[in-house]
C-alpha cells in the first residue's frame, strides 16, 4: 500500500526543493559531474534536479529524467525548456524497477526521496547499478522516517502515528536506514554514508512537507488511533505552534556507491 500516490504534485515537490537544496547539491558533489557527462535521475519529479545536474555538465552532456508520472513528467519538460536553451536533456515514462536503458550507459545515476515509495528498492538499485558504467557512481538519498521527532506533550501518540506512517503509509517506511545495506548487497564499491537533519519550527510547513495530517486521518479511518487521542495530539502541537515553539527533525539519508570495475 501506497497512500501518498497520486498526493504529490508538481506544486508540492517545487516547494520541498528550497528545504531539500543541500541534500540535492550533497548528490550532485557526490556524483562527481564532468563536463559532457552522461546522468540519469530516477523518479525525477517535476525536473528540478534535471534542471539542474544539465547546467553542472555544462550544457555539453545528457541528461535524462525518468518518472511513472505523466503529469509530473510533462510540468518538469515545461520547467525545463525554459530554462535549459541549448542543453540536451530528455524525460522518460518508466519504472524505476524496469530502467529502459542499456548496461553500462550512463557515467552517474541518482534518486531522492523515491525509494520510500518502492514495493521492490533492491530491483531498482539493481536497475541503476546495471545501466551505470564501471567506475561510475550511483547517489540515493531518502528519508529515515524511524528518525522523525516531534517535540509533543503525548509521545505516546507520536509513536503510533509514526509506526503507521512506516508500515501502513508507505511501501518501504525504513527506507533510509536500509539504503547502506542494500548498497553493499548490490555489489558497490566506495559507499559512503552520509546524514543531514531537516529541523523544521514552522508547523504549517510541517504538516505540508510531512502530509502529517493524511497520516493523521488514515490512522484514525482504519481506527489504528482514538478521536479523542488524536484530538489531543492536535491540540498540543497547536498550542505549541501559536506559542511559536513547534519543532521537529527528520534525518536524510545520502549514500553513494562506485559500480566496481
Ligand atoms: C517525493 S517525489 C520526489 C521527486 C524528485 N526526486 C524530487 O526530489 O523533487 C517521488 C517521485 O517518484 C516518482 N515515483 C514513485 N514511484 C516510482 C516508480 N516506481 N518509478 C518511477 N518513478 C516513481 C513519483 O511519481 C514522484 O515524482
Amino acid at each position: 500500500m501506497n497512500n501518498f500516490h497520486g498526493v504529490v504534485n508538481s506544486l508540492y515537490l517545487q516547494k520541498a526543493a528550497e528545504i531539500f537544496l543541500p541534500i540535492k547539491q550533497l548528490t550532485y558533489e557526490r556524483m562527481h559531474i564532468i563536463p559532457g557527462a552522461t546522468l540519469l535521475d530516477v523518479g525525477c519529479g517535476p525536473g528540478i534536479d534535471v534542471n539542474a545536474l544539465s547546467k553542472l555538465t555544462g550544457g555539453a552532456g545528457e541528461v535524462i529524467g525518468i518518472d511513472h508520472d505523466h503529469a509530473m513528467l510533462k510540468n518538469a519538460a515545461q520547467f525545463c525548456e525554459s530554462n535549459l536553451r541549448n542543453n540536451k536533456f530528455e524525460f522518460i515514462h518508466g519504472t524505476a524497477n524496469e530502467l529502459p536503458f542499456k548496461n553500462h550507459y550512463f557515467d552517474a545515476c541518482r534518486s531522492e526521496r523515491l525509494f520510500m515509495h518502492l514495493k521492490y528498492p533492491e530491483r531498482a538499485l539493481f536497475e541503476m547499478h546495471r545501466v551505470t558504467k564501471q567506475g561510475g557512481i550511483v547517489v540515493v538519498a531518502d528519508t529515515d522516517w524511524s528518525s522523525l521527532s516531534i517535540d509533543t506533550e503525548h509521545p505516546e501518540t507520536e509513536q503510533i502515528l509514526s509506526n503507521y506512517r512506516i508500515t501502513q503509509v508507505l511501501n518501504n517506511g525504513y527506507s533510509g536506514r536500509n539504503l547502506y545495506r542494500l548498497f553493499r548487497q548490490t555489489g558497490f564499491s566506495n559507499i559512503a554514508v552520509e546524514v543531514m537533519p531537516i529541523c523544521l519550527t514552522d508547523y504549517n510547513l510541517f504538516n505540508f512537507l510531512s502530509m502529517q495530517q493524511s497520516v493523521e486521518d488514515q490512522a484514525l479511518a482504519s481506527q489504528s488511533i482514538q478521536e479523542s487521542t488524536l484530538k489531543h495530539w492536535r491540540e498540543n502541537l497547536k498550542q505549541f505552534a501559536d506559542n511559536n515553539c513547534f519543532y521537529c527533525c527528520v534525518n536524510i539519508v545520502v549514500v553513494s556507491g562506485e559500480k566496481s570495475c
